[in-house]
């Protein structure tokens, strides 16, 4: 295959791409430019092959060139968030990445930019900030915003003793200003928790402000936290970010693990310094905002792992809570179940039901990888299906997979454990999977056990497996 064959394969990949791809040679003299880089910089590519860079784009400063930049420093630059504004003013956002390329030898032979556009999840970025803006101006905070729920304690439903230690954890944390980590499975009650912690403590009349810290490019993330200043390159406009907006009150960190790293020491830097700094501007704004992160995966696995940087989490980790998983609370999923009914009839105009004894046992035998959000899902598809009846039967519950069992095996002897504890635990375990074999069906699981039935409702009662 001679080069101009070779060539035209390249063109026509390239311009099936959406993303727009910028070839230089080592001279800065454009060799490719594609379909979607020419949309999205407005500029033909007639225009710019053959030509040098800092000739086509006269505007661009060699400084600010990241191709022109790659060239000198032969080190690639990735993530860069770009804003053109185009000839007909439109303005243009791009996350890019350019990278040198280099010979066998290591002599340079080109600078390759690839530029994805995030204009649509810009603009949506901004007009969310403007949102909150109303709902927030800086420093204050409409006192009864409506139609936004606030959480508090009253709202967490659940006996168990473990999640009972938590919430008290909560609550006591609540009454001091420090920061507190909360750890939790997908939709265990996260964003509860940090709300019920926010409006109990003395912040309560001041803003609580919650940024999800996934599906964000690292500079828009950081602009929306610490703000933007006119002409710094995440942004054409001056804007606050989170950490004015919430002065005074709560900046809830949600997925926090999720923040990419070099951002977690920029923020570890303002915590530690209770200054903000616009991006792209030179001013020291004070800020006094408590925080209150989120981690959705073990924070000792995370540091292990690198996605959590270890002064941060020491820093954060004043309050630790760490609520269990539903399938480890099996015995609050009754009370949940009736709650969540009582909750969602009255929003649908139902009438209230009650739940059957057979539904709340097929109800406990599933494992909620989505834990109270789940289970909050599966009442609300119940509550769909319900048309006169007064009683929440099994066969309206549309469980994903109700037999699912995947209990960890957790008999493993601890040391110290007083033995009849210890036996309780193992006695449990035992009850719930010859439960699950017995498709819940408790005269079967008796017979199988070789126990009275009375004596094994009496068990299960006990260990709050039946209610
Ligand atoms: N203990 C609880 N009592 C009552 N409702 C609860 C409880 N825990 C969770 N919920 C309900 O479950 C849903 C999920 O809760 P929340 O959004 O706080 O979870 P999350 O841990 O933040 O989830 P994610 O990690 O997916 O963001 C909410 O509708 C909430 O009302
Ligand atoms: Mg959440």
């Amino acid at each position: 295959m001679n080069n101009k064959q070779y060539r035209k394969i390249l063109e026509t990949l390239l311009n099936i791409l959406e993303e727009g791809v910028h070839i230089v040679d080592s001279d800065g003299i454009s060799i490719l430019y594609n379909n979607a880089m020419a949309e999205m910089e407005q500029v033909d590519a007639a225009n710019v092959i053959g030509l040098n860079i800092l000739d086509c784009f006269p505007e661009i400063a060699e400084e600010d060139s990241t191709i022109w930049q790659v060239l000198q420093s032969r080190q690639p630059i990735y993530n860069k968030v770009q804003n053109y504004t185009g000839p007909t003013g439109k303005q243009i956002n791009t996350i890019n990445a350019t990278v040198p390329v280099e010979d066998e030898q290591g002599n340079l032979m080109a600078a390759i930019e690839v530029a994805h556009d995030i204009t649509r999840l810009t603009n949506l970025n901004d007009k969310l900030m403007q949102l909150q803006e109303m709902v927030t101006p800086a420093g204050k905070i409409k006192p009864k915003a409506k139609g936004i729920k606030k959480y508090r304690f009253e709202d967490l439903v659940g006996k168990d003793p473990e999640f009972i230690k938590c919430v008290n954890r909560a609550r006591k944390a609540a009454g001091y200003d420090v920061p507190v980590l909360i750890y939790g499975e997908t939709g265990t009650g996260k964003e509860l928790f940090s709300q019920s912690i926010h409006y109990s403590g003395i912040r309560k009349d001041k803003p609580f402000l919650a940024q999800n810290c996934a599906a964000l490019p690292e500079n828009l993330l950081e602009g929306i936290l610490f703000g933007t200043a006119k002409g710094g390159f995440t942004g054409a406009v001056d804007r606050s970010g989170l950490f004015e907006q919430a002065n005074g009150g709560t900046l809830f960190l949600d997925e926090l693990n999720s923040m990419p790293i070099d951002l977690q020491g920029k923020l570890l830097r303002v915590l530690q310094e209770s200054y903000v700094r616009h991006i792209g501007g030179s001013k020291d704004i004070p800020v006094d905002v408590r925080i209150i992160a989120s981690v959705n995966e073990d924070p000792q696995e995370l540091i292990e792992r690198g996605t959590l940087r270890s002064d941060l989490y020491y820093r954060l980790n004043v309050v630790n809570i760490n609520i269990p998983p539903l399938r480890d609370r099996r015995s609050d999923i009754p009370y949940l179940a009736e709650s969540l009914i009582r909750k969602h009839s009255s929003k649908m105009d139902k009438k209230p039901l009650t739940i059957s004894r057979p539904a709340i046992r097929a109800l406990m035998e599933y494992d909620y990888p989505g834990n109270v959000r789940e289970l909050e899902n599966i009442i609300i598809q119940a509550l769909f299906m319900v048309d006169d009846e007064n009683i929440l039967s099994p066969d309206l519950l549309n469980l994903p997979c109700p037999r699912k069992v995947n209990r960890k095996p957790s008999s493993d002897y601890q040391a110290g454990e007083p033995l009849t504890e210890y036996m309780e635990r193992v006695e449990k375990e035992i009850l719930l999977n010859a439960l699950d074999l017995c498709h819940g069906n408790v005269t079967h699981c008796a017979s199988v056990l070789h126990l009275k039935r009375q004596t094994l409702q009496y068990k299960l009662i006990k260990y709050g497996i039946l209610t």
